[in-house]
């Protein structure tokens, strides 16, 4: 079973995700964390060609699992969990994501992963093209504005350096590219749940799609 919530960059896609799984006793699976690995793996590596190194990831072990609050990632056994979040990784994670060979390879990867278990996950395209079948659909959004305010705040804990313009221009850039790319764009599913949390609390955002969910999902 799954149930998926896609949006914008910083929309806050992957707490509200993570709530929701620990109130319903589910898993969450967050695919921008499987994106952003591989683009951590991609600038890595000596790059070569970028379609034939996504192509060929098959020979990479990737590892997804859900535990403890926080979404771990692991290739062939190194812990990419926090080295995935730098900014570094954000600047080119969306350019990344626009190889149809990546996106081809995080979606198998993804598909697999749900056959054994319930999950929420997060994502862009979740809802229109890796699973258009899902179980539940919706699509968060807020104010550019509140989405660069929140991600700042989340941010500066681990990066002194980093400014609220330059968190806005990674948002406003990343949220360009996901909307027109060529593959598998983010685009709202015509029959996802809208939510806007512009002026929400983060319970009160939490509270409602739980109840939806309770009236709308069987989730024994
Ligand atoms: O969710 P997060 O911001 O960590 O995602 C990082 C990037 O991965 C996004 O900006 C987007 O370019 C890409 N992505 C995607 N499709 C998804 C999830 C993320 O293209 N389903």
């Amino acid at each position: 079973m799954i149930i998926v919530i896609d949006g914008p960059a910083g929309s806050g896609k992957s707490s509200t995700a993570k709530a929701i799984a620990n109130r319903l006793g589910i898993k969450f699976l967050d695919s921008g964390a499987l994106y952003r690995a591989i683009t951590y793996l991609w600038l890595e590596s000596d790059k070569p060609g970028k379609a034939e190194f996504f192509e060929n990831l098959s020979n990479v072990r990737l590892q997804a699992d859900y535990r403890d609050q926080t979404f771990y990632v692991q290739a062939d056994g190194k812990n990419l969990t926090d080295k995935i979040r730098t900014k570094y990784v954000a600047d080119h994670v969306s350019e990344i994501a626009s190889y149809k060979t990546a996106r081809r390879f995080v979606n198998e990867f993804m598909r697999n992963l749900v056959k054994e278990d319930t999950y929420i996950a997060d994502g862009r395209d979740l809802g229109t093209a890796v699973f258009p079948d899902a179980d539940l659909k919706f699509y968060m959004d807020a104010s550019l504005k509140e989405r660069a305010k929140r991600r700042f705040l989340e941010m500066k804990a681990s990066d002194e350096s980093i400014t609220l313009e330059d968190v806005m221009e990674n948002l406003r850039s990343r949220d360009e590219k996901d909307q027109n790319r060529e593959n598998d764009p983010l685009k709202k599913a015509d029959d996802a749940i809208v939510i806007d949390t512009t002026g929400k609390s983060f319970e009160e955002q939490v509270q409602e799609m739980v109840s939806i969910i309770k009236e709308n999902v069987n989730l024994n």
